[in-house]
Parts: structure tokens; C-alpha cells; sequence
């Protein structure tokens, strides 16, 4: 039986290459006709008798010349087309989608405005809005909260993006209790009157400080002192005065948190100094089995209520980078509820397209015995509320160049209530109450409402006719990212008989049992108790799989990555359990962390085989790891 999935990549050995040349061919040569159609009356600029010239040929050898150069150089690049290849967060790309990217590069539409970008501005909605649902967001326009999705360079940008818009929004109500004092004008029937405090207004939900600002807008708009308030207002806002002087107004501030788990990806390190919040202010959760819970989470800001310091964000993870574990999202908002109001952000970088396998083509959401059919764990319960839950957090952070398959600089936030654009806005004042069809239009006009300018519409083209050739639900889309989870459940039900065959030599161990499709693997070599001996043999046995910018990859049989988990950032009893199971004396950690082996299993072919007999790319990639164990160890 054909595999499904064959005719949507260019094929580890180019397969479909014969399909992506004549389509890309046609497409050019289609560019090409539009150009000289435009205003085929026009001369054409460059003169035909130019061409022939020596200054010309000679132009266009130099270009020949350095484009050869620049392809030999690229051989040496990671061949992540091929299933012999389970590093990064990369594989082969789907071919609508490159195509699509190449050929719109052709157009380059500047998605910063629709102006610059009449076709892909719109199409970079579209794909927020088929994000969205997803995620189980509600992108009916008529009803409020309305979800908006939009394309960032990657994860980090989007990160970014996110905790800028819960700086602005968690941070408005007070800035409106300023402007009221200061001016005495005081909008009826809002929370923010002259009694508030700021801790109850930080505590408000995101749908009141969302309907506060729709109120305050329209008073502002219509009252007679309205605009007087809207001066004031701002001044006020932070984005205004800057973090310092806010917080100079509102002391409490100074100190506030945003909750990340212990292993959080180094992208939030970057957010918090970048919007002046403070490494400091970041506070890092311990993470149990790989996982931020709801106890660890409660226990976390139960601390920071008694310390009298605020929150601003919450971030749970939905796909870790090195553990392929997925946070307890339901648990997450379950504490929300407990606790004075947070922004929760779920940063799905990696996770993102896994909700496909959960949706049905209506973009239902699957009962759990229907999405399990085809796997042997997934998902568990708990993974199956985590998604569900998908659909009550503010934000999300999805990155179409990992999971969703299109090439690298296409990132995505989606935010549940696309009102929340409107605060960060650099437009007109006023355009709070806007009517619907007006929101649709003035959302087009991206760069004023996001952290990014200029930026490519290839990326939107590209991830626009994936998701038409393969829409986000679990027979489409989702059969890929099935495919993927299966290899990894495959993986990990063979990781006991490798664990056995390699007993005389090493420990394997998986420290943290991932839900989705990504692992780790741990290796102590028998004897030894020393984390840096156990580290530094691991980085040996790393070697063997990875690129080197002097090696022709061809020299090489497999492709793996690596990452170091810091254990003071796990807990002691992680690290205690972590260390038994290693057999490694973990008591006084160094600063290092533990080095891991980690495997991504994006490549939908890694279950096939190099020859008909032969085991599987994932069993071989196993024989070649003991082999390697066993010849670094013998030598
Ligand atoms: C969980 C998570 N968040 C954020 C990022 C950053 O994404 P990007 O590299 O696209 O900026 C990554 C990247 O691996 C990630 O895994």
C-alpha cells in the first residue's frame, strides 16, 4: 500500500523530484509570463543586445561562480531530509509548502502590511486562524474573545511577544486608576474606582482588564472629558513611562514574577531582560519528571502571595526541548483559579501541531479512545486534558518550522483575545470599539499591532498551502505527527533490550519518559560514580553522531543532538531518583548539569528500513549506538 505521506516530501533520496521540478519549473516560468505581461508594451530595460556583451557574460559568471561555491559549501550542511538524521528539531520539509515558500519569495511580499503584501497578509490570518482552532480557540469574529494567530520569526520572537502583551495588559487597570487620580475623572461602572488597590486590580481576569479598556475607550471617545482621560491615560500606561517609573508608582511591582518551569528553553531569560522585568524576577519552578504540575506550581505561588510579590505570567510547556514532555496545562489553569490572576502562556514551540491528531475534521476535538487508535500509550489521560485545556490559556506559542514542517523563519503566537493586540497597538487611540468587519480589516495592517516590521510573506504562503494540502486534523496533518509519536513509542519500547545488551558496559537510562516524540538518553559506563566522567564519556559517544563544519557528513551513519539539563533546577528528589537510576553520585552537583543524548523523531520514514531485510533506521540507529558504546569503552 502506498504510504500516505509519500507524495508531501521531496524524499530522503529525492523521489519526488521529478513532481517539485516540473511544479517549480511551471511556477517560475509562471512568474516570469506575469512580469513580461505586466505592461508587455514597455521596452524592456535590460536591452537584448546587452546580454551578448563581455561585461554582461561576465556578470553573469561571477554569479554562477559564487552560486556553485555557495552549494558545495551547503553539502556540508545536516542532511535532516534523511531518517539517518534524529538530531535537531528539523527534518524533511513538506513540498507544498516549500514550493509554495520559493515560489512566493518570487512575489516578496512584505507581510508587515497589507499594502506591501495585498495576498499573503491575508493569508498569514488564515493560517492564525486555522492555528487557532486548532488550539480550540473560537475565531468567530462576532463573538468575543475572538482568537488571532500570526507568524513570527520563531519560538524566541513569539515568547517575546507574549509576556509584551501580558506586561500591557496585566499592567492597564492600574494605569487607568493613575490617570483617573490624577485628573479626577473616573469611568462609571468599571473595577477601577477610587477605593481599588493595585493588587486587586493586577488580580483581575484578561476578559476585564479587555472589557475595562473597551469601556475606558469609549468613554474617552464620547464624554466630554474623554479626551483629557485618554492624555492622561497615556502617560500612564507602561509602555509610556517605562517599567521603572511604573513602578515607582506602584512599588509592588518592582518585584514581580513571571513563573517559568526550572529547565524553561533560554528564550525566557531573553524576554525578561529584554522588557526590563529582570532575570531576577524570573522565577524558576522546580520541574518533577520533566514536568511542571499544578503542587509545584501551587507550592510556587503560594511563596510569592506571602512575600507580597505579584504575577504577571505563568508559562507552561506544551513540548519540552529536552524532554518531549508535556505540562499538565488543565492542572495549570486549575491553580489559576486559586490564586489572584496570571497570564498563562503556553509555550508549544515544539508541541504546537500535536493537537492535529486530536481533531477531527470539523476541528472537534476527538474522545480520547479515538485519538489513542493506532498507538500503544498515547495519549495518556493526563496528555488528553493538557490539550483540551489548550483552549482556556491567553496565549500560545506554535512553531510551524518544527513541527509544522516549513522552513525556518516561521514562528507563531496566538493569542486568545485578539483585543489584546489593540493595547500594544501603534495606531489610532480610539480603535477599541471598532465593529467587527472594521477589526478584520485593521488587523491587517500586522506590523502596528505586532513586536516584528518587515517580514517575510513566503513564510505565511508556505504554511497557508500546507494547511490546505493537509488540514490540521488527524487524518491529514495529524497522521504525520501520529507517525511521529509512533516512531518514539517504538524507540522507547526497545530502549529495555538495548539497556540489557549494553549492561556490561553502560547504564542507559531515560530520565524523563516523554509524551510525545522526542528522548533523552542518560549513560553511565559500570563502575563509575562521577558525574563529570559520565558527562564527559557521553560528549565521546556524542561525537560519533554529530556534524562537524570540517567532516563531509557522509562520513557519518547517524545524526543525534545533545542537551544538558542543569539539576539544580530539578529538586532533590529528581535529582536523587535520577541519580539511583544512573548509578552516579548526584549529592554535590556541578555546574554543568547532566549531559543527555537527545533524539528528535520528526523524519516519517525512520521506521523503514535501508534495504529490504534490514532492520529499521531506528533499530539501526540503536546497533550503531552500542557499537559505539562498546568500541569507546574497549579502547
Ligand atoms: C520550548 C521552546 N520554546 C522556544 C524555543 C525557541 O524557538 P526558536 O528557536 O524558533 O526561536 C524553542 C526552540 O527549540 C523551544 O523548544
Amino acid at each position: 500500500m502506498t504510504d500516505p505521506l509519500a507524495p508531501f516530501f521531496l524524499g530522503a533520496y529525492g523521489e519526488n523530484n521529478d513532481f517539485f521540478e516540473k511544479t517549480l519549473l511551471e511556477l517560475v516560468r509562471d512568474h516570469v509570463f506575469w512580469r513580461r505581461n505586466f505592461h508587455p508594451e514597455d521596452e524592456p530595460p535590460i536591452g537584448t543586445h546587452d546580454q551578448y556583451t563581455r561585461a554582461y557574460l561576465d556578470g553573469l559568471a561571477r554569479t554562477r561562480h559564487e552560486l556553485h561555491q555557495l552549494t558545495a559549501a551547503l553539502k556540508r550542511s545536516i542532511p535532516s531530509f534523511h531518517p539517518r538524521y534524529l538530531g535537531h528539531m528539523v527534518s524533511d520539509l513538506l513540498l507544498p509548502g516549500l514550493i509554495a515558500q520559493l515560489v512566493t519569495t518570487l512575489y516578496n511580499p512584505n507581510n508587515i502590511v497589507e499594502d506591501v503584501a495585498p495576498i499573503t497578509v491575508q493569508l498569514e490570518l488564515e493560517v492564525g486562524r486555522q492555528l487557532a482552532r486548532m488550539l480550540g480557540f473560537s475565531v468567530d469574529p462576532a463573538k468575543e474573545p475572538c482568537a488571532l494567530g500570526h507568524l513570527t520569526s520563531g519560538g524566541t520572537v513569539a515568547n517575546d511577544e507574549a509576556l509584551w502583551l501580558a506586561r500591557s495588559a496585566r499592567l492597564y487597570p492600574l494605569a487607568v486608576l493613575h490617570a483617573s487620580t490624577a485628573t479626577g475623572i473616573w469611568v462609571p461602572d468599571v473595577p477601577v474606582r477610587p477605593s481599588s488597590s493595585d493588587i486587586e486590580l493586577l488580580a483581575l481576569e484578561s476578559e476585564e482588564v479587555l472589557a475595562l479598556a473597551r469601556r475606558v475607550s469609549s468613554f474617552c471617545r464620547r464624554e466630554p472629558r474623554g479626551a483629557e482621560l485618554f492624555r492622561a491615560l497615556t502617560t500612564s500606561r507602561v509602555e509610556e513611562t517605562g517599567l521603572a517609573s511604573f513602578a515607582e508608582r506602584h512599588p509592588r511591582l518592582r518585584r514581580m514574577a513571571v513563573l517559568v518551569p526550572g529547565t524553561a528553553h533560554y528564550s525566557w531569560h531573553k524576554a525578561v531582560s529584554l522588557l526590563g522585568l529582570g532575570g531576577a524576577n524570573l522565577v524558576e519552578v522546580p520541574v518533577r519528571q520533566g514536568r511542571l504540575d499544578g503542587a509545584a506550581l501551587g507550592g510556587a505561588l503560594e511563596s510569592l502571595r506571602r512575600e507580597g510579590r505579584p504575577v504577571l505570567a505563568v508559562v507552561g510547556v506544551y513540548g519540552t526541548t529536552e524532554f518531549g514532555t508535556l505540562y499538565s496545562i488543565h492542572e495549570l489553569l486549575a491553580v489559576r483559579r486559586r490564586f489572584p490572576r496570571f497570564w498563562l502562556h503556553v509555550d508549544a514551540a515544539w508541541g504546537g501541531y500535536l493537537p492535529t491528531v486530536f481533531r477531527d475534521r470539523k476541528g472537534h476535538l476527538l474522545p480520547r479512545e479515538a485519538v489513542r487508535e493506532g498507538f500503544q500509550q498515547f495519549p495518556s489521560e493526563r496528555v488528553y486534558r493538557a490539550t483540551a485545556a489548550l483552549a482556556e490559556v491567553d496565549s500560545v506559542t506554535v512553531d510551524p518550522h518544527k513541527l509544522g514542517f516549513v522552513p525556518f523563519g516561521a514562528g507563531a503566537l496566538v493569542v486568545r483575545n485578539r483585543r489584546v493586540l489593540d493595547l500594544v497597538q501603534q495606531e489610532a487611540p480610539y480603535v477599541f470599539t471598532s465593529p467587527p468587519e472594521e477589526d478584520e480589516r485593521r488587523y491587517r495592517k500586522l506590523g502596528r499591532y505586532i513586536l516584528e516590521g518587515s517580514k517575510p510573506g513566503a513564510a505565511a504562503a508556505a504554511c497557508y498551502v500546507n494547511h490546505r494540502v493537509l488540514p490540521l486534523d488527524r487524518d491529514h496533518f495529524g497522521r504525520l505527527l501520529a507517525r511521529s509519536v509512533q516512531t518514539c513509542e517504538r524507540l522507547v519500547d526497545r530502549i529495555p533490550a538495548l539497556g540489557q545488551e549494553l549492561a556490561p558496559w553502560v547504564r542507559l537510562v531515560v530520565p524523563f519518559e516523554p509524551d510525545c516524540n522526542l528522548v533523552c538518553l542518560a549513560f553511565n559506563p559500570v563502575g563509575n560514580r562521577s558525574l563529570k566522567a559520565a558527562n564527559a564519556f557521553g560528549r565521546r559517544l556524542f561525537e560519533t553522531v554529530d556534524v562537524r563544519p570540517d567532516q563531509p557528513v557522509q562520513l557519518k551513519e547517524f545524526f543525534g543532538s545533545s542537551t544538558t539539563v542543569a539539576l539544580d533546577h530539578l529538586g532533590a528528589e529528581e535529582v536523587e531518583r535520577i541519580g539511583a537510576a544512573l548509578q552516579l553520585d548526584l549529592g554535590h552537583p556541578d555546574h554543568s548539569g547532566l549531559f543527555l543524548l537527545r533524539n528528535t523523531l520528526m523524519n516519517p520514514w525512520l521506521q523503514s528500513s535501508p534495504g529490504p531485510g534490514e532492520p529499521s533506521y531506528v533499530e539501526a540507529y540503536f546497533s550503531y549506538l552500542a557499537r559505539q558504546i562498546r568500541l569507546l569503552l574497549e579502547r
